[in-house]
Order: structure tokens, then C-alpha cells, then sequence
């Protein structure tokens, strides 16, 4: 039976609808020698800055119940660094490019995206879960004035598509994904990580250096599903959905709840063919089921 799995993303063309997830999968080449990196729906990259960032001091992850607590603090090498030195590799393998970006300022993710606009990649993914330094550190991702201007900055430079990351610190996440469409976002994507913590009882400290981490891994999955299937009633944007899949079935159940693709993260970390597993897994079981084009499953929750 010939199956369709291709998927849009605004301008861009998923073969798939499986992909890394920010910050998991390094640059996309440090998963090169354990499988054809061409099988994926696209790569997704470790969040750039402007410039390179070192992250937090150690302690930075702890395993947690179902799950894993981090604070990386976005380290990365740079926005500069990542096109000279990574993507002339990552070209060669024929998917789309996902960038995902971060800034400290309005004006950090406006450079970043600028540089990028200037390079050979498929789209970018705005991280707004970062505390705004001019601000006094509060996300941007509950600053509606402030995501609102670094949507219609970067629209100007940057014209390939454009996902929004949402965080899913911030309630109703629905009212963020709406601001994000009306702002011309071609998709937004939830959940990254839920603020966390874990305490020593001996010393009596937080176990991270950071004192609060992002959750991420299965704990959270039912609620990156429920925030997913809120979301997607409410926006016309496809929607990508992200958190705790550790297998072909949790993905379709996000397709299901109304994601039109899906990022994988944690998962990599226990096994690094998961997004290759979950790729035949999807398409093992829409054979079985007869369903000859994934967009049937997109959104079909019946309730
Ligand atoms: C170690 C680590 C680093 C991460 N770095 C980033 C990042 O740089 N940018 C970003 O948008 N999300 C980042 N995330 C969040 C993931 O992309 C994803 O949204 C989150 O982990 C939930 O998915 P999962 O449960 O499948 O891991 C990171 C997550 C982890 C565990």
C-alpha cells in the first residue's frame, strides 16, 4: 500500500513529520554516524545567540521521575560559528534546516534572524522562553508587546517560515499561539520545558546550580498533549507538537490531538534511533490501519 507522509510547514516540505527537538540533537552531525540523517523530517538545531554562549555551571541535569531536569543555560557556539563550521556539512543531507534561535534583547533575536536570512536554511524557531535582560529577566514569553515586535521585525528580514516556540510556563498558552498567528507566525510549536526543581536533603540545596530547571521527557507529555490540543483549536497555523514522545504511538497520539508534525528531545538521550523508530512506527501503523495519507490523522480526536 503506497502511503503519504509528507507534511507543510507554512513554505516548508516535511517527507516526515519527525524531528529532533532543540537542544537534543546537538548540530545535527553529532547523530551522523548512528543513522542517515536524510531519513528525518528536517533538524532542528541547538537555540543560537549572537554570540557564543558558555550555559550555566555545573550541576546542569538531573534524571527526575519519567523525566530529566535541565539548566544548560542555551549554551551554544554561536550564530557565526554555526554557519561557517556546521551547516556547510549539514547541507549535504538534503533536509530542511530548522534554526532555532534566542536572544537576551529584542534586538539579539532581530541579529540573529538577520544573519540567517542571509544563509541557506529552511526556517527559523523562535525561542521565547529566555528572560528579557532589559526587562528585568521576565520571559518574553508572557510579554505580548514584546513578542509582538519581535514578529514583526523579524518578518521583515527573514521570509522563509517562521515557528514560534511557545512555553507552556505561561497560561492559557492558547492566547500566545492566537497573538503568534495574528502576527504572521507560519506555526507555532509546544511545549518546551515546565520550570522544575530538585533539592538535595542532605545539603539541603537545589541540586542544580541554576536552582530551577525545565521538566522535560514523558512526566510531561499528557500536558504537552492537552496544551496541543487546546491550541490547535484555536489557531488555523499548523501546530508542531513537542514533549515527552518516546515512541511511534506517542507521536500519533499528538498527530491526533492536531499537531501536523512533531519534535522528538529527551527521547535521544536514553536512544539515539528513536526519531528513526518513530518514523517506521508511523508508517508500520498507518499500513495496518489502512490510512494512506497521515493528514487523516491530523486533528481527528473525537470527543
Ligand atoms: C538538554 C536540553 C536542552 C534543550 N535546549 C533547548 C534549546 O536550546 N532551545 C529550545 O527551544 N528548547 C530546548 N530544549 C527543550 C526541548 O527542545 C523540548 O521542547 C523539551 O525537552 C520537551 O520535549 P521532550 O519531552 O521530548 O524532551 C532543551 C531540552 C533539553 C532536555
Amino acid at each position: 500500500m503506497e502511503i503519504n507522509t509528507t507534511v507543510k510547514i507554512g513554505k516548508l516540505i516535511l517527507k516526515n513529520p519527525v524531528m529532533p527537538a532543540s537542544g537534543t540533537f546537538g548540530y545535527g552531525l553529532e547523530y551522523k554516524n548512528f543513522f542517515n540523517l536524510s531519513e528525518l523530517g528536517a533538524i532542528v538545531t541547538k537555540g543560537l545567540s549572537i554570540i557564543p554562549v558558555k550555559g550555566n555551571k555545573p550541576q546542569r541535569l538531573i534524571e527526575t521521575s519519567s523525566g530529566i531536569l535541565n539548566s544548560i543555560g542555551l549554551q551554544n557556539i554561536g550564530v557565526e560559528n554555526f554557519i561557517n563550521e556546521k551547516l556547510p556539512e549539514l547541507k549535504k543531507y538534503k533536509i530542511p534546516i530548522i534554526v532555532n534561535i534566542y536572544g537576551k534583547t529584542i534586538d539579539e533575536y532581530i541579529r540573529v534572524a538577520e544573519r540567517l536570512s542571509e544563509v541557506n536554511i529552511d526556517a527559523i524557531e523562535i525561542n521565547i522562553s529566555c528572560p528579557n535582560v532589559k526587562k528585568g529577566g521576565i520571559q518574553f514569553a508572557s510579554d505580548k508587546k514584546a513578542i509582538k515586535k519581535l514578529l514583526y521585525n523579524i518578518k521583515k528580514i527573514y521570509t522563509r517560515t517562521i515557528i514560534v516556540k511557545l512555553s507552556p510556563n505561561i497560561n492559557p498558552v492558547e492566547d500566545i499561539a492566537i497573538l503568534c498567528e495574528e502576527y504572521g507566525a507560519d506555526s507555532v510549536s509546544l511545549i518546551n520545558t515546565l520550570q522544575g526543581l530538585a533539592i538535595d536533603i542532605i545539603k539541603r540545596r537545589p541540586v542544580l546550580s541554576n536552582i530551577y530547571g525545565g521538566l522535560s521527557g514523558p512526566a510531561i507529555k499528557p500536558i504537552a498533549l492537552a496544551m496541543v490540543h487546546k491550541v490547535y483549536k484555536k489557531v488555523k497555523i499548523p501546530v508542531i507538537g513537542i514533549g515527552g514522545i518516546m515512541t511511534y504511538k506517542d507521536a500519533i497520539e499528538f498527530l491526533i490531538a492536531g499537531a501536523t508534525a512533531i519534535q522528538i528531545g529527551s527521547a535521544n538521550f536514553r536512544d539515539p534511533l528513536t526519531c528513526i523508530k518513530v518514523i517506521d512506527g508511523i508508517k508500520n501503523f498507518m499500513k495496518l490501519n489502512k490510512i494512506d495519507d497521515i493528514n487523516l490523522l491530523i486533528g481527528t480526536l473525537n470527543y
